[in-house]
Order: structure tokens, then C-alpha cells, then sequence
């Protein structure tokens, strides 16, 4: 991607303030985390329940799914907190071969959480070997080469999965089958957005007056994550240009020097749009096209930058393709969409 966007759902890579400022404002318990009370509910029964049997059972294995920067990684902290489980963190990509999934699986306690990141990415002859581990702590190897190789078949401690992922549709069916607990996460509303920020600032000893939070919540695209980023910025900003107290004044400049729209749109998401329709007008467009029209890859429209502007209605899709819609048109030919 040529530039960095302020709305971009995922972590910076490498960016080590960033990454400490995020770390801090996780939430750790069910108490903290705003939101996502259906989510919640049912994992605080799940968890309940394996507390009230007590007999070494462990939690079902859980997959989250939806946007980025939803709180996804968040929850997985909040499930091992609550069950006073350990947790241990990796990712799809980060497991090259099974046997890398094999060390992590022998050195599990019974109880722990393992939390697999991007699982949809989880190369093929990995996720075979996981089949056996989740379904009956099982680990299949096999020992030597050639026609002297065997397999051995050893016991695993009993650990619960969380699987995090983007993406439901390219996870393997026996792969999600073995999912006891399934949930997507939802895009919060705005007044869960601003509480959010209220946290947030407080974590941060930063005041902020409530018309700016208020304004605030408005352009965060409904994502924890690009809350959190936009008070970031304009605390920032309060502090170079004013007395550090964030109030409307400041929110509204700030926020108009990043260019995001009354939408939370910023200047590539409007681009994508102005692009769709001056091209294709309310025909439907491939996803390939839209990357090739865009210079982004198509799995990072697909991903990040689509879900949004679909959950506002500016773009629908069809089996044709992604349609810019009426709403969508509009917003374009809007000059007042900056406040
Ligand atoms: N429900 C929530 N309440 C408060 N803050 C949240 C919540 N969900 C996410 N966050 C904040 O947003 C950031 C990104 O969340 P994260 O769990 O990393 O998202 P995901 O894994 O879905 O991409 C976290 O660091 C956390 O500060
Ligand atoms: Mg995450």
C-alpha cells in the first residue's frame, strides 16, 4: 500500500509505540470489554459452566470472526482471564511446518487457551495435524523415514482453541467443525464507540470534552481500534497546538488535517467509490477490477476496507460483483462531507 491510511484496521508493522500504547488499553476482563453483549453473554454461560462442572473438562473450542479491529485478540485475552486460564498466542502464518504445531501443542497445560491468529491462513499440512488435536488431543506423528517411518499416535493435554479470523468463508469445513462456539463479532454503536474513547482517555490521563467524543465516535468507522487511533492523533494535536484538553474545536481541526469524512471515509475509501463509478457507473464490478483500479492487493479490499462501507450501504454486493449504490453516489457528489 503506497500510502499509510489512519483508518487502516490493522496494527502498523513493527511499530513498537503503537503496539505498547494498544497493548495497554486491552481490556483484560468481561467487565472492561464494552460491547458485544450477546458475545459476551454467551461466552460468560460457556465459561460458567465449565467453572460449575469443575471435572477437568475444558472450555469448547471458540472461533471469533469479523473486521479487523473489532476485538477479536481482545476477547481471546478476556475468555483465558476469565477461565484463569494461560494463553498462549500465535498465528496461522507464524506455523510453518507441523511440526512447529507439534512443539507448541506438547508443551500445552491442561486448561490452556491457545489463541491462533489469522487462522484462515494456517498452511494445509498444519491444519491437518490441529483436526486430531482438537477433536481428541491427539497428536499423529510420524517417526523416521522412508519404509522404516512409523506413526505414533500421543496424548495432549486437554486445551482449548480460539481461532481469530477475517474471513468465515475460506476456513475448511473440518476445520470449522470442530469449532464448539462460533460468533461473529458486530460493529459497535456510536454511544459504545464513545464510551470506548472515555476509557481510553481516562487510561491516558488525557481530559476530553464530550462534544468531541461525541465527534469523535463519529468517524471510527464503529471500530475500537480506529477510536482509539483517532483520539491518539488529536490528543496529539491538542497538545502541539493547544493547552493538551481535547474539545470540539481541536477534534474538528484535527480531524479535518487527517481528511476523514462525517462518515469515517478518508480520502482512499472516497477514491475507491469516485473510481467504481466513473468507470462502471451502478454496474457491478469484480474484485480484481476494483484492486487493479485502486493499486491495492483484493484480499485487503475484501478484508479491511469493503465490510464498512457495506455496512453503511455505500456499496452492495452482488453475485456480479460489488455495486456502488445510490447512497454511495451520493455521498460522493456531497462537497460537505468533511464535517
Ligand atoms: N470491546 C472493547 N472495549 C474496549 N476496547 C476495545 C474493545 N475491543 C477492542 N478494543 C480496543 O481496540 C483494540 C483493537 O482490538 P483487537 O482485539 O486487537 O481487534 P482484532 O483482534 O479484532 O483486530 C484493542 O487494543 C483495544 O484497546
Ligand atoms: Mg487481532
Amino acid at each position: 500500500m503506497a500510502i499509510e491510511r489512519l483508518v487502516e484496521p490493522t496494527m502498523a508493522q513493527g511499530d513498537a509505540e503503537e503496539e505498547r500504547i494498544e497493548v495497554s488499553l486491552r481490556p483484560t476482563s468481561f467487565r472492561e470489554y464494552i460491547g458485544q453483549e450477546h458475545l459476551k453473554n454467551n461466552m460468560k454461560l460457556a465459561i460458567d459452566a465449565v467453572k460449575k462442572r469443575n471435572d477437568g473438562s475444558t472450555l469448547d473450542h471458540v472461533l471469533l470472526y469479523g473486521p479487523p479491529g473489532l476485538g477479536k485478540t481482545t476477547m481471546a485475552g478476556v475468555i483465558a482471564h476469565e477461565l484463569g486460564a494461560s494463553l498462549r498466542v500465535t498465528s496461522g502464518p507464524a506455523i510453518e511446518r507441523a511440526g512447529d504445531l507439534a512443539s507448541i501443542l506438547t508443551n500445552l497445560k491442561d486448561g490452556d487457551v491457545l489463541f491462533i491468529d489469522e487462522i484462515h491462513r494456517l498452511r494445509r499440512a498444519v491444519e491437518e495435524v490441529l483436526y486430531s488435536a482438537m477433536e481428541d488431543y491427539k497428536l499423529d506423528i510420524v517417526i523416521g523415514k522412508g519404509p522404516a517411518a512409523r506413526s505414533v499416535r500421543l496424548d495432549l493435554p486437554h486445551f482449548t482453541v480460539i481461532g481469530a479470523t477475517t474471513r468465515t468463508g475460506s476456513l475448511a469445513g473440518p476445520l470449522r467443525d470442530r469449532f464448539g462456539i462460533i460468533h461473529r463479532l458486530e460493529y459497535y454503536k456510536e454511544p459504545e464507540i464513545e464510551q470506548i474513547i472515555t476509557r481510553t482517555a481516562g487510561i491516558l490521563n488525557t481530559v476530553i470534552e464530550p462534544e468531541a467524543t461525541e465527534l469523535l465516535a463519529t468517524r471510527s468507522r464503529l471500530t475500537p481500534r480506529i477510536a482509539n487511533r483517532l483520539f491518539k492523533r488529536v490528543r496529539d494535536f491538542a497538545d502541539v497546538n493547544g493547552d493538551g484538553i481535547v474539545d470540539k474545536k481541536t477534534a474538528e481541526k484535527s480531524l479535518e488535517m487527517m481528511e476523514t469524512d462525517y462518515l469515517g471515509l478518508d480520502p482512499a475509501d472516497r477514491n475507491m467509490l469516485k473510481l467504481m463509478w466513473e468507470n462502471y457507473g451502478d454496474r457491478p464490478v469484480g474484485l480484481t477490477t476494483i484492486a487493479a483500479l485502486t493499486g491495492d492487493e483484493a484480499t485487503t479490499i475484501e478484508d479491511f476496507y469493503e465490510p464498512y462501507l457495506l455496512q453503511l450501504g455505500l456499496l452492495a454486493r452482488t453475485p456480479k460483483g460489488r455495486v456502488v449504490t445510490e447512497k454511495g453516489r451520493k455521498h460522493l457528489q456531497n462537497d460537505k462531507n468533511m464535517i
